[in-house]
């Protein structure tokens, strides 16, 4: 048997089988982060996997940067996540919100009024996003934390994970990596603080760890995960020693009992990252970026993970499960579609059916 198809437990987390929907930024929420319709088609479309990662979803108002995605921390919100978990749940699937704030990669022109950008320090990032208003903008520049901010945003996190469990999450997913906040304290150029939570590699870790704790303490750690790139530059990060960074994360994450490490292939000879996970990581670890069907296998064959996630795979194949358990071609996507708004290229990819099984015999 195909070992993508066994069973595995992560944390409180029961996956049907190994293979996981990596978090994917659609643009398909309403004004105000709130889910829509299409968004509960396209995740119920998905539920076999065996654990859908939802695309990243702000804690609060002030975490929100890019235009049309969702949040989780109104109630109207937290509703209208209910019917995407109910629709999963319903067929048999297991899911989790990936929680992201996206700290200084952000533009006023995406959040709702009276919101704020912050970050680590008062330094923008080098980059641009687009927006529904104007098109292409470049980033706010951020308002450095005071540590009572830095404690409010850890209670929007522990707020979020409690509404995610409200919402009928299975679990919540931290995004640590892409250069959002978590990432921003992580790094040498966002974060030139010189208190506790700036300078050494460990300091530059203590925020993501005070988030992680304090969701885990809120919901239990068995339904925390978090994702990590060591040495990911993506939206303007610098780090001169990703492995000491990676190190004092690692460090810190033992003896916490969270259900799932994710890590996405580092794109730095510096840091063999999976190796690295896999070695110093007790619980369960998802690994990420580039994988293909057989490739998946042979890292779970060779237990060098316990599962797999796949994002772009998903993107056209909503029945990817069935896909490679029977070892079926995969579609391709549209990429001009990616970010629009409307079911066009996003609830419209089809499942295989009898028909088209048919015609591919
Ligand atoms: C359209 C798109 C949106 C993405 N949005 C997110 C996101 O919200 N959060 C995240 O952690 N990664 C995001 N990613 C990265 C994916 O989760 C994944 O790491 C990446 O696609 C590599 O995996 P793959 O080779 O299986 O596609 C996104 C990727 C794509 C293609």
């Amino acid at each position: 048997m195909n070992s993508l198809m066994q069973p595995t437990r992560m944390g409180e987390l029961e996956l049907a089988n190994r293979i996981v929907m990596a978090p994917m930024t659609r643009s398909r929420a309403g004004s105000d982060g709130l889910p829509t319709t299409i968004m509960v088609d396209y995740y119920a479309q998905r539920a076999s996997a065996g654990l859908i990662i939802t695309e990243g979803t702000s804690p609060s108002a002030d975490g929100l940067g890019y235009c049309r995605t969702p949040a989780i921390y109104s109630p109207e919100q937290v509703a209208a996540w209910r019917r995407i978990t109910d629709a999963v749940h319903a067929r048999g699937g297991c899911i989790v919100v990936q929680l992201m704030h996206c700290g200084r990669v952000a533009t006023h022109h995406n959040k709702p009024a009276g919101s704020r950008t912050l970050g680590p320090s008062a330094i923008a990032a080098q980059t641009q996003l687009f927006t529904d208003a104007v098109g292409m903008a470049d980033t706010d520049v951020p308002e450095a934390m005071s540590r009572e901010e830095i404690r409010q945003v850890i209670a929007d996190y522990r707020q979020a994970a409690l509404n995610a469990r409200e919402a009928g999450f299975d679990g919540v997913e931290l995004h640590c990596t892409s250069g959002y906040l978590p990432m921003q304290f992580m790094s040498e150029n966002a974060n030139q603080r010189t208190d506790e939570y700036g300078g050494s590699a460990d300091n530059r870790a203590r925020f993501t760890l005070e988030v992680l704790k304090a969701m885990a303490e809120a919901i239990g750690p068995g339904r925390v995960g978090i994702r990590f790139c060591p040495g990911n530059k993506y939206n303007d990060i610098a780090d001169s020693d990703p492995a000491a960074t990676f190190d004092a994360l690692l460090r810190g994450l033992e003896g916490l009992n969270l259900a799932y490490l994710h890590i996405m292939r580092a794109h730095t000879r510096k840091v063999d990252a999976f190796a690295e996970a896999r070695a110093r990581f007790a619980g369960p670890l998802i690994v990420n970026d580039g994988f293909e069907p057989d490739t998946a296998r042979e890292m779970v064959d060779a237990g060098r993970a316990d599962a797999v996630s796949f994002g772009r795979h998903y993107i056209a194949n909503p029945d990817l499960v069935l896909r490679i358990r029977d070892a079926l071609p995969l579609a391709q996507f549209d990429r001009a579609t990616l970010y629009s708004p409307g079911p066009q290229g996003y609830s419209d990819y089809p499942a295989l059916n009898e028909h088209s099984l048919e015609a591919l015999t």
